[in-house]
């Protein structure tokens, strides 16, 4: 069965937060050239962890969920960090509206909704789409972090990406950028991680 197509009223809805969207990372991300973005960044702790150890990084959080945005928002605050910005956000939008001088750097997708039935695996985001239009922001050399405590999940997202020209796993040898567990990694009983490198030019 194919879903119904979005009704203009959704569209239209759409349209309008993708515009808000555009201002608030226009002014959010004035004059960055380069960013570390955490995709899913929940509460915030983990990014708000990370800012802190790197003052180096410029750091952006973005979340679906406004209560989770909320919260981000008022650890920033009160950790008074300059290199931290969260965005509510669906991760297709904020590329939509990054401005073409900010380059990512490294991006972090740490347990992503693992969606395990398989008429929704449509919504998880590691798909080959959302690969090509992420590599287009990331700058050669950067990297994908990207951690799960869903099996099927970490082998179908290994697929993906193995089979994907603009990406490279890492040995299992290289480094994570940061430790400190995030909220739903206190709560898996184990997880794995794997780490894809950007490389090639994409026409
Ligand atoms: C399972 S939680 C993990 C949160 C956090 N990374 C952690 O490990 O504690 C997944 C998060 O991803 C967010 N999310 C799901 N799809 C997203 C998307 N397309 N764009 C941005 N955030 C998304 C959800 O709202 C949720 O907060």
């Amino acid at each position: 069965m194919h879903p119904s197509p979005p009704s203009p009223q959704h569209l239209a809805n759409h349209r309008e937060r993708v515009d808000a969207l555009r201002i608030a990372v226009g002014k959010g991300l004035a004059g960055r050239t380069r960013i570390t973005l955490e995709i899913g960044s929940g509460h915030g702790h983990y990014l708000t962890g990370f800012a802190s150890a790197h003052p180096e990084r410029f750091c952006v959080g973005i979340d679906l969920l406004l209560d989770r945005y909320e919260r981000s928002e008022r650890k920033r605050s009160r950790a008074s960090l300059e290199n931290l910005v969260f965005f509510r956000a669906d991760a297709a939008d904020f590329l939509t509206v990054l401005p073409p001088e900010t380059e990512i750097e490294d991006v972090l997708v740490l347990f992503p909704d693992p969606w395990p039935k398989r008429r929704h695996h449509k919504n998880r985001l590691i798909q080959t789409g959302f690969l090509t239009r992420l590599a287009r922001h990331v700058r050669l050399g950067g990297r994908l972090y990207f951690r799960t405590d869903d099996a099927a999940y970490f082998a179908a997202s290994r697929a993906t990406v193995g089979a994907h020209p603009a990406w490279q796993f890492e040995t299992s040898a290289h480094p994570w950028p940061f430790e400190l567990p995030t909220v739903f990694q206190q709560r898996a009983a184990s997880y794995d991680s794997w780490i894809a490198r950007r490389v090639v030019r994409l026409s």
